[in-house]
């Protein structure tokens, strides 16, 4: 059935470059049922028909191959344009009142998504309740807000808090666009689809995981929220915990939000907390040389741009083995990986004769060269009994249908209307999220803060993480996937 999306914040960025594109790409699929609206709503005046015609050539350059002009008319008759202020109550009767007019009378749904300035959040659900659009009496209303989810625990309970005055939990869905990427989901398939790796995936077999979201790029002009968010609240209060919390997570009962997030969840209280000496034992900070020169970074910024911390789950399935979590800008090349880097085996027979072997590993490679790797050994041809590593390399591009992957807002657009929240945040998850970073935070803007490494552009980070792993007797997996 036909549904409305109403996006707040629409002559943004994020609405012309994946919102349009995504819900336009899902139509093409007939994952939009064909007469769903979309009404952006934004300060700028347009007619509808100007905005269309703006979309239209945005969602060419962004949808790709996808683009068809008679399929875009198709979408665009249903594609309309508000203009408001999110704080402006009679601007918000007015929507009510389009809203009714292009509505028909059945109970048809909506979902209200929020891509405004984060500050303007409270304030949208806010004017969403006294206009009466959050009555779900006529149909579902649901509300989707973007990152960040407030800068520390403490603004994210109180934007949690005002959404509910408004809006019950199960009517809202906090967007982490990496839950929506294909290789993100497809690590629940490959713990719970196969029977093979889930005996092994546990403190028996694994020495350790590494989670690495690396970035070439630097900040270019995003200085103005970078400089005040820094890499533990751009990537890993959200991202990066969510990629840990799949990959730890107990098998759900069932593949449902509820099930799926209560063991996320889960995950996140196991998390043991830094304390005292564990802040500068247990993270390494880092600045990328040249971000001091950055337009509009203040002088002498601390701000990290590069982070690596251990973390450890204080449970049955992991404790004692340590996860490494990384993330940087102005890293040797783009890879977001998940390393399982299990433990060498307990008696070496061809020690003497070779290289001690390095331990089995299997590389879940999320972007951009989308697959899986598992590393063994294998035997050197007519050596005596010499090994060396082999690989098993599955690769989603090469495998039948995915030489397109989706855009990540695809799926959890179309899962907004479906009423799935699996892939999105609950308010728990968020605020626990915060519980185990701020700590960090507090600790790197104290006194005692350990030391801001500086690294040069295009490598891995600073020296001293490759050294601080070193001095654990471990190595990161350096390795840009080959595209
Ligand atoms: C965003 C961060 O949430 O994720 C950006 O604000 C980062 O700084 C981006 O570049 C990375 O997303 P992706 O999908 O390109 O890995």
């Amino acid at each position: 059935m036909a549904h409305t999306i109403v996006i707040f914040g629409a002559s943004g960025d994020l609405t012309s470059r994946k919102l349009i594109p995504a819900l336009y790409v899902m139509f093409t699929k007939k994952r939009l049922p064909e007469g769903s609206r979309i009404v952006g709503v934004s300060r700028s005046h347009f007619e509808h028909e100007q905005w269309r015609e703006l979309l239209r050539s945005t969602t060419e350059q962004f949808a790709g191959e996808a683009f068809n002009a008679e399929t875009w008319n198709r979408f665009s008759e249903n594609v309309f344009y508000q203009a408001g202020d999110i704080k402006d109550p009679d601007d918000f009767r007015s929507l009510a009142s389009f809203l009714e007019t292009i509505e028909p009378q059945e109970n048809s749904g909506r979902v209200y998504y929020l891509s405004t300035m984060p500050q303007l959040y409270e304030e949208a659900i806010k004017q969403l309740g006294a206009a009466g659009l959050a009555d779900d009496t006529d149909g579902f209303r649901r509300v989707i807000i973007e990152k960040p989810f407030g800068t520390d625990l403490q603004t994210a309970q109180n934007l949690n808090r005002s959404i509910h005055t408004v809006f019950r939990e199960d009517q809202i869905y906090r967007i982490d666009h990496y839950l929506g990427k294909e290789t993100v989901q497809n690590i629940f398939a490959l713990r719970f689809a196969n029977s093979i790796f889930e005996p092994i995936w546990n403190r028996r077999y694994v020495d350790n995981i590494q989670i690495t979201a690396a970035e070439e790029v630097m900040i270019g002009r995003r200085a103005g929220y970078y400089d005040t968010s820094g890499i533990l609240r751009d990537m890993f209060q959200n991202h990066i915990l969510q990629l840990m919390m799949i990959t730890a997570m107990e098998p759900p009962a069932r593949y449902d939000a509820a099930m799926v997030r209560d063991e996320k969840v889960k995950v996140l209280h196991s998390i043991r907390r830094m304390t005292g000496g564990d802040f500068a034992a247990n993270t390494v900070r880092g600045q990328y040389d040249g971000y001091l020169n950055e337009e509009g970074v203040p002088k002498g910024s601390q701000t990290e741009t590069f982070a690596a911390i251990k973390l450890y789950c204080d449970n049955w399935r992991w404790k004692g083995v340590p996860f490494y979590l990384r993330s940087g800008k102005g890293m040797s090349c783009r890879t977001t990986q998940i390393v399982i880097q299990f433990k060498n085996v307990p008696h070496i027979l061809f020690g003497e004769k070779t290289r001690e072997p390095l331990g089995n590993r299997l590389v879940i490679q999320v972007q951009p060269a989308e697959g899986i790797q598992l590393h063994f050994e294998t035997k050197v041809p007519d050596s005596e009994m010499k090994t060396r590593t082999s690989t098993m390399d599955f690769s989603f591009r090469h495998a039948p249908g995915g030489n397109s992957m989706p855009d990540a807002y695809q799926r959890l657009l179309v899962d907004s209307l479906t009423g799935d929240a699996s892939l999105f945040a609950r308010s728990d998850e968020v605020e626990l999220a915060w519980g185990i970073i701020d700590p960090i935070i507090a600790a790197w803007r104290s006194p005692a803060a350990p030391d801001l490494f500086t690294y040069e552009p295009g490598l891995w980070g600073p020296d001293e993480a490759k050294s601080w792993m070193q001095n654990q007797h471990r190595e990161w997996f350096d390795v840009c996937p080959v595209l």
